[in-house]
């Protein structure tokens, strides 16, 4: 092979990667760019005036209606404000406006995507604006995120606000859907007209227990399965906001990022901060179609590279069993019931560690109880390993009781002000992990107990919300950028233990779902969605958690603890809880054989069906909120499997019910529609045109009954 021949290939095989992963489309002038996806276009240009503008972003058929510019790609504040900035500076000499100007542009390849990166420079000021807009095509997504430079070489740059990226909308009536909460009622969705104006989401106190996923419908667009839908979220996991503006002519901006309330970041000489990533996307086929786009993302792109393709195994967790009230040889009574039910992973929740009775003691000293474990973990642990079971455990790392030898030691590693109360909930106060010193603590404590011991599970929790911010003994320039800095090191924290303990699953938790986003999906294989374990309540959180996420984050365990004294049958709790990561949470020591016999069995159908649960897409077939029903559907990657969970929430069907006519027959998602279907229960051989077209009753009768049903291809 000659030199040339070689470089020819060489270069062949560097347009192909390209092309094949290339969806922006520089202009003749170099200075406008078409950006398209599956269903929509994104298109910017840089005005005579040097501006970079925003054009058009949505569906691509609809990209010549686009009238002129709608804004500028990074709306800053200075001269004339007419949209929500992105970024808002003080220079060092007191002038607070920006004035940016092109510079120059190309594209990168970020992790397999084309990512096309502007720079923008002040017209005065030694001050860099790089804006980045990363496209997944097949997801129909684009990520976007700005930095910012400091290029002087003396004097330092307030961030007063910089958002990770803004977009617009075209002039419509719209509706915005978000999910909110509080503990126990994670996930509960809102959906309000955007009347002229701004809507704000928000976190102030890093939990959040709903989420800063966002869907905008044109009004009147409603259809799970048709209309136009923009929607996107944050990469954050401490105070975010989402604003939505609308202005009178009829477009909304939605600009995102970090929530810069009562925060502010300098940028000395050389420095350079970049904003977090804020994900965007645009279908034109509905709800059902974000939440397709939005999963397969999470589960292929986002969720820790080692375990994304391995199947979630069946966990026990011991916090509703025991509480605090932990031991030995009831711990083994329990790993033995569990092994022999078919649990794969078992957790040992809160109370194992030193002083820790009750939650006014103990958080912050990660060593064992002696007077609950003398002989420490290890030959717990031991015997669990040799019934066949992994071990995992449960860890509070950010915070410390007042009633703890790390406090006593350390009272200045809070955060606190000084003069002001310390505020604690449940008895705890929060460490200030922006500290070097907090996070090497941490770090030696965690990373510790995990070389101690074989453990293969952390459920890390976070139960106190933040408050007292204050960290005296930085630079005073560094004082309020503490929660910017506290963030960085706890996606540093999780992702050094990660990779040096690489085959330990990660479950987050934050007294339920009080912290679950694309930030932390990007560090945790799962979340626990809830504590609240009553099925009924579940089943409504499950449908707003499954609209964004997959279903192999969604741990979901079974308990005896009667939210509502509603007594459901142990059938059930488990058939809802199998549409997640299936968990148990009884004190099974005391099951007597008709129970045992029952969760073992349907273990042993999770086993069969977890493949296409955990790893499928799925569709939300019959929504609780809609009906006194719910029904979700799974179908594996190959569409050779489906499986369909129905749940009753009323006696049904009800024969005059209209709810009940709708959802009676109901039509299946994602199957091939010229296979032939066997459904498990049901007589018959059906064509998938048939089931995706016609449907199928589901003959499930009375007030909470399930059935899960396996349809399989001939
Ligand atoms: C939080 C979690 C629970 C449990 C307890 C332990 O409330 O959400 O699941 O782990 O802490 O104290």
């Amino acid at each position: 092979m000659t030199y040339f021949t070689k470089i020819i290939i060489l270069l062949g095989s560097v347009l192909l990667t390209v092309s094949s992963y290339g969806q922006i489309n520089t202009g003749k002038s170099g200075k406008e760019w078409n950006i398209t996806t599956v269903s929509s276009v994104y298109q910017l240009k840089v005005s005579s005036g040097g501006d970079v503008q925003f054009v058009y972003y949505g569906n691509k058929l609809q990209s010549d209606k686009a009238q002129g510019s709608m804004g500028t790609e990074v709306p800053v504040r200075g001269g004339y404000v007419s949209a929500l900035p992105v970024l808002e500076v003080v220079f060092p000499d007191g002038v607070r406006d920006l004035e940016l100007e092109y510079v120059s542009s190309g594209t990168l390849n970020v992790d397999g995507f084309e990512t096309l990166k502007i720079t923008q420079k002040d017209k005065f000021y030694p001050l860099t604006v790089h804006s980045y807009i990363r496209v997944l095509p097949g997801y129909d997504l684009i990520e976007k995120w700005v930095e910012v430079v400091n290029t002087a070489k003396k004097g330092s740059v307030k961030i007063e606000n910089l958002q990770s990226g803004s977009i617009f909308l075209p002039e419509n009536s719209y509706e915005l859907t978000h999910f909110s909460g509080i503990w126990g009622n994670e996930f509960r969705p809102n959906t309000t007209p955007l009347t002229q104006g701004t809507k704000t989401i928000q976190v102030r106190d890093f939990k959040s227990f709903g989420s800063s996923t966002f869907f905008i419908r044109p009004e009147g667009e409603n259809g799970a399965q048709q209309g136009e839908v923009w929607f996107g979220s944050l990469q954050y996991s401490g105070n975010w906001r989402v604003d939505f503006e609308k202005f009178f002519r009829g477009n909304v901006q939605v600009v995102g990022g970090i929530n810069f309330w009562d925060q502010e970041l300098y940028l000395k000489p050389g420095e350079s901060f970049t904003a977090p990533r804020m994900v965007f996307g645009y279908s034109n086929a509905g709800t059902d179609d974000v939440t397709l786009k939005l999963t397969s993302y999470i589960r292929e792109q986002l969720l820790p590279e080692k375990h994304r393709d391995v199947i979630r195994p069946v966990l026990y967790n011991s916090w509703y069993a025991t509480a605090f009230d932990v031991n030995e040889e009831h711990q083994l009574a329990l790993a033995k019931v569990a092994k022999e039910i078919g649990v794969e992973m078992f957790v040992i929740d809160d109370g194992w560690f030193k002083g820790r009775i009750d939650d006014k003691a103990g958080l912050g000293d990660w060593t064992v109880d002696k007077n609950k474990f003398p002989n420490g973990l290890k030959p717990m642990i031991d015997q669990i390993n040799a019934m066949g079971l992994d071990f995992g455990i449960w860890i509070e790392p950010e915070m410390v009781n007042p009633n703890s030898d790390l406090y006593r030691a350390h009272p200045d590693w809070v955060f606190y002000f000084p003069n002001r109360q310390r505020h604690e909930v449940r008895n705890q106060l929060m460490l200030n992990l922006a500290r070097e010193d907090v996070y090497q603590y941490v770090y030696k404590s965690i990373s510790g107990l995990l070389r101690e011991n074989n453990i293969k599970f952390i459920k890390w929790d976070m139960n106190k919300s933040l408050t007292d911010p204050g960290f005296m003994s930085a630079p005073s320039d560094e004082q309020r950028a503490v929660r910017i800095k506290y963030v960085e090191n706890l996606y540093r924290l999780v992702g050094t233990l990660r990779k040096e303990f690489p085959d330990v699953w990660f479950e987050d938790c934050s007294s339920g779902g009080g912290r679950i986003d694309m930030g932390m999906a990007r560090f945790f294989d799962f979340n626990w969605a809830s504590d609240n374990t009553d099925p009924v309540e579940r089943i409504f959180i499950q449908d707003s958690y499954l609209s964004i996420f997959p279903a192999n984050t969604m741990i979901s365990w079974i308990t005896h603890e009667d939210w509502h004294g509603q007594n459901h049958p142990l059938e059930f709790k488990l058939d809802v809880a199998m549409a997640g990561v299936l968990g148990i949470g009884y004190d099974i020591s005391k099951w007597n054989d008709e129970e045992k016999a029952i969760a073992g069995e349907k273990i042993a159908r999770y086993k069969d069906i977890r493949k296409t649960v955990q790893f499928g897409n799925h569709y939300r077939l019959v929504s609780p909120y809609e009906n006194n029903r719910s029904i979700l559907q799974f179908v594996s990657k190959d569409l050779s499997e489906s499986v369909v969970f129905v749940y009753n929430l009323a006696e049904y069907p009800k024969a005059t019910s209209l709810e009940a006519k709708k959802t009676k027959i109901v039509r299946l998602k994602g199957l091939d529609p010229d296979r032939s279907y066997t459904i498990e229960g049901i007589q018959g051989l059906f064509k998938g045109d048939y089931l995706l077209n016609y449907g199928i009753n589901f003959p499930v009768n009375g007030a909470f009954k399930s059935h899960i049903f396996k349809i399989t291809a001939q």
